[in-house]
């Protein structure tokens, strides 16, 4: 995060800092050929761009031009005219270089800059260029098997690849190298701890793999070293990181482990350690270490005590340590010996914090940023009112309890951006009217707490504003208009009530998310409200809001899930938002809606990202609206199996002296849903998960085959309307189907044979219908049970005790476990059971009914769905 960009920083800085001036003499041929050589190896391009340097248009060898010296980029000696420096840096090169490049001709250069070749800005228009993907500068660096005077080397940005070669250890001369955000892979050659006047090594973001070279040690002229965002393993060599000219550090991003001795670094002053796999302590000898300013050893595994060694750091400025497995009980008052600490992080271990009264001596002290989550507080520590420089504050899962204390609203009343109070056990706030003081807020996180009374206002700063999961009462005071930057409005699970404040007409033109769910407000939403708006998520389920839904939605072509379940609206079908191309989640469940679900004809577009859709329990009827999903996009997915909850990020930044602190939160969707027969809370929904709930209402006529095109569909809910002819066959072909429930219908025929193909198929309703001849046999069968079947006079066959006349052999045994091969793990217990038990009978049923009940308690990893390892089942 932050080290990084001040790397950037300082890179920027020096690579400004060593521009060249040019200088009189002439140019010698060889060089001016070279160059003139190198020139034609580029395309130029034709559009004018502000940003580029065309430093290359200045090489020309007309009549007063002629002197390479003179040419814009190059650097000459002063003394032999030959070229030493080389600064392309920004100059829109778009071509490749390779070891056999003019280039490499320069045997006098000194100084290569190419950094900053690759992509500008989105400004150029796409690709105009056309040169593929991979605009910029590509390359490879050569075999260096000549003895260089190279002494810088820029490739920051650029788009060389391969490995580094090993004969870069011959560029002994090298001082700076900078090979920063380029493609380059493979391991770091152990010969660049031949480069031992190196000062300067940035190699991070880059796909370098293996351990970090022990011959790095050797480097003892380095001082500056930066390798985050690669993918280095092992252990950190105990000699680089007390090599003693090295002040500042930066292996954050990485997989690096064990642990880490420093003990002779009286130099460095900022060590970034960050999310790696370290788990042994990290610790400090007894030299002074009087420039160490930074430490981030945050998103680690360290586990034990947190080492005193720390505690000797007395310059320190900035602590991280959170998310490590650090335990024990910790005195604040350890910190207060860091006399100049300003920011402190220790969230996220297994701490309990002792913070005594007398740590007032903090006073002395202005910390910016404090983070405590998960550190066993039970209230707010007293020496916080005396912070009035705070922009990060963090006591989120704590216990404290009772109210906000009084003074809160006088701490750090204009600095503070970020305020996380969540999961804690705070009852209220002793201060009223709750219009909180902090100026500047951007940030305010007090979810799942006990808190009661009226909804406070946050100030008009805000961004962020959740405060779901609590008592609250009363309505959205009109104060809540005025937050016009208001980007997350969470107030979901309270006892809030009354009808949106009128002047909500104004309200959230920033709006990304708004989550009403789970209060008691009423009235319709306000025709006008919603105007070219940023909404992604609005959630008004579980309320009692009535009247029709606001025609303006449609323009809201952002919106990712519209949950208006559990309300009583009463409304056509929203036809009207068939075209937004996002929409993959409309939930109208228990509510009015109603007339037919016919597509007229008017509407072109048909919701083509929709992967849940639940009109369940309402008054809709005719035909069931398969036409909704003619553009239903069965091929995406194939791919998708990638853990990802419906949601939304925020990331936003607070400025600290050395970087920007980057607050990331994300805002995830919840949603209830009928699933095997059980109301579900899902807390999560996998952005992949895919439902079509059209039950309870009156649907008519026959389930057209058509069906089949649903693949992808999870759960499919058919139940209690008026459906007559056949269960079509084409079920068979929705594989991913987990739940199918047809009950209450007026279905006749037989059970088609293919629904044994529904692997995956965990719980099937069909009861209540007029379904005749005999159940389908094995696989999955064998695990419904009666109440599957039930009331269907004439149908006969396990698991009904009606037999079939004529009825076949139950399937082999062999041929059940070859099935279950390609069944999912969760799935492969089952089989197991139900194969063994034939013999058994009862007892069997008994042990199955335990298992689905436990599958229920499974709900997370249901939904999960977790597929065995070994990749994905075959379909047959
Ligand atoms: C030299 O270049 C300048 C412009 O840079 C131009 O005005 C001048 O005519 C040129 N002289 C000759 C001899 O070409
Ligand atoms: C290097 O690139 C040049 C063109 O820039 C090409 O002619 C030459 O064949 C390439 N050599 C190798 C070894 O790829
Ligand atoms: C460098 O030399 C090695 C063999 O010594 C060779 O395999 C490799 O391809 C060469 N690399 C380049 C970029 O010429
Ligand atoms: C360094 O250069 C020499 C030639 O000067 C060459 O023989 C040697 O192979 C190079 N070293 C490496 C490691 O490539
Ligand atoms: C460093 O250079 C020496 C010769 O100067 C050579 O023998 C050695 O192999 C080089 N080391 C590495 C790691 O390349
Ligand atoms: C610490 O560094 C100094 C000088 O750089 C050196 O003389 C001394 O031996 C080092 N001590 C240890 C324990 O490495
Ligand atoms: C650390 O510095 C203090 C004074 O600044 C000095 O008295 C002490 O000897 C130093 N300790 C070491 C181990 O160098
Ligand atoms: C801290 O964790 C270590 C294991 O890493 C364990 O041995 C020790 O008992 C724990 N201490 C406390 C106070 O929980
Ligand atoms: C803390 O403050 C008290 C007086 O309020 C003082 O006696 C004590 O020495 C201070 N402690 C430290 C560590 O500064
Ligand atoms: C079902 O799949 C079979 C073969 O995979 C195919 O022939 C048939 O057309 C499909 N039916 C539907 C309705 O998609």
């Amino acid at each position: 995060m932050g080290l990084s960009s001040l790397a950037l920083f300082i890179f920027i800085f020096m690579a400004l800092f060593s521009l060249t001036h040019s200088s009189p003499p002439m140019c010698h041929g060889d060089d001016s050929s070279a160059l003139l050589q190198f020139k034609q190896s580029f395309f130029t391009p034709v559009y004018d761009f502000d940003k580029c340097q065309f430093k290359l248009a200045s090489w020309t060898l007309e009549l007063n031009k002629s002197d390479c010296c003179s040419w814009d980029g190059v650097e000459c000696d002063d003394n032999t005219g030959r070229v030493i420096g080389l600064d392309l840096s920004s100059s829109c090169l778009f071509g490749s270089i390779n070891s056999s490049s003019s280039l490499f001709r320069l045997v006098h250069l000194q100084r290569l800059n190419l950094a900053y070749n690759s992509f500008f800005s989105s400004s150029i228009p796409p690709q105009v260029l056309s040169v593929g993907a991979n605009a910029g500068l590509t390359g490879y660096l050569p075999n260096f098997t000549w003895s260089s005077p190279l002494q810088t080397l820029y490739l920051a940005r650029t788009s060389f690849s391969g490995e580094l070669p090993a004969s870069m250890g011959n560029l002994s001369f090298l001082t700076w190298l900078y090979i920063r955000e380029c493609n380059f892979s493979g391991s770091i050659p152990s010969s660049l701890g031949n480069l031992t006047k190196l000062t300067t090594l940035l190699l991070s973001y880059n796909s370098f793999v293996g351990n970090i070279p022990h011959s790095l040690g050797n480097l003892l002229q380095l001082s500056y070293l930066e390798m985050s965002c690669t993918q280095l393993t092992g252990q950190v060599p105990f000699r680089l990181v007390n090599l003693p000219q090295l002040s500042y550090l930066d292996l954050s991003y990485n997989l690096l482990s064990g642990e880490i001795k420093f003990e002779n670094v009286t130099q460095l002053s900022i060590i970034g350690l960050n999310n790696n796999q370290l788990t042994g302590p990290v610790t400090f000898g007894p030299m002074n270490l009087t420039n160490l300013r930074v430490l981030d050893l945050a998103v680690n595994k360290i586990h034990g005590q947190i080492s005193n060694s720390i505690f000797n750091l007395k310059n320190l400025q900035v602590l991280y340590l959170f998310k490590n497995y650090f335990n024990g009980t910790l005195e604040f008052d350890e910190f207060l010996k860091l006399k100049h600490l300003y920011e402190l992080d220790i969230s996220g271990n297994q701490l309990s914090l002792l913070i005594k009264e007398t740590s007032a001596n903090a006073t002395l002290q202005k910390f910016q940023l404090l983070g405590f989550s998960s550190c066993n507080l039970s209230e707010v520590p007293n020496f916080i009112r005396s912070q009035h420089e705070l922009k990060h504050l963090n006591l989120s899962n704590n216990k404290i309890h009772g109210q906000v204390p009084e003074w809160m609203w006088n701490t750090s009343t204009t600095s503070l951006g970020v305020l996380d109070l969540s999961n804690n056990l705070l009852a209220g706030f002793s201060q009223h009217p709750i219009i909180f003081p902090w100026t500047s807020l951007q940030f305010l996180d007090l979810r799942s707490n006990f808190l009661q009374g009226s909804l406070p206002v946050p100030p008009v700063s805000t961004l962020h504003f959740y405060i779901s999961n609590n008592s609250l009462t009363g309505n959205i005071p009109e104060l809540f208009c005025n937050l016009s930057s208001l980007e997350v409005l969470d107030l979901a699970n309270n006892n809030l009530s009354g009808s949106l404040p009128r002047c909500f007409d104004n309200f959230g033109a920033s709006l990304s998310v708004l989550d009403l769910r789970r209060n008691k407000f009423q009235g319709s939403i306000p025709k006008t409200w919603i105007r070219g708006s940023q909404l992604k998520i609005i959630n008004f389920s579980q309320n009692k809001f009535q009247g029709q839904l606001p025609r303006l939605l449609a323009e809201c072509t952002m919106l990712k899930v519209l949950d208006l379940s559990d309300n009583q609206f009463n409304d056509m079908f929203p036809f009207w938002l068939g075209h937004l191309p996002n929409l993959k989640v409309l939930m109208l469940r228990s509510n009015k809606f109603n007339g037919p679900m016919e597509t007229p004809q008017t509407y072109f577009y048909k919701f083509p990202n929709i992967r849940i859709l639940d009109i369940s329990n309402n008054d809709f009827m005719g035909k069931l609206p398969l036409r909704l999903f003619e553009n239903w996009k069965a091929k995406k997915f194939e791919d998708e199996h990638v853990l990802t909850y419906i949601h939304e990020n925020s990331d936003f930044q607070t400025k600290s002296s050395y970087w920007f602190v980057s607050t990331a939160q994300a805002y995830t969707y919840s949603m209830v849903m009928t699933n095997k027969g059980n109301n579900v809370f899902y807390e999560k929904v996998q952005e992949v998960f895919t439902a079509i709930d059209f039950s309870s209402n009156g649907f008519v006529g026959e389930i057209p085959e058509s069906i089949g095109n649903l693949k992808g569909a999870q759960l499919l809910n058919l139940s209690n309307n008026a459906l007559t002819g056949h269960i079509p066959s084409s079920l068979g072909n929705l594989t991913e189907l987990e739940a199918l429930d047809l009950s209450q219908n007026k279905l006749s025929g037989e059970i088609p044979e293919q629904l044994i193909q529904l692997t995956f198929l965990e719980f099937l309703n069909v009861s209540r219908n007029i379904l005749i001849g005999s159940i389908p046999q094995g696989r999955q069968f064998d695990t419904f049970e009666n109440s599957s079947f039930d009331g269907n006079p004439r149908l006969c066959g396990r698991p009904l005790t009606r037999k079939c006349e004529n009825s076949n052999e139950p399937p082999s045994q062999a041929s059940i476990s070859q099935e279950s091969q390609d069944s999912r793990s969760l799935f492969e217990f089952g089989w197991k059971i139900v194969a063994i038990g034939y013999g058994f009978g009862f007892v069997v049923g008994v042990i199955i009914g335990r298992i689905v009940i436990a599958r229920k308690h499974d709900w997370l990893m249901k939904t999960l769905r977790i597929r065995p390892l070994g990749g994905k089942r075959r379909r047959n």
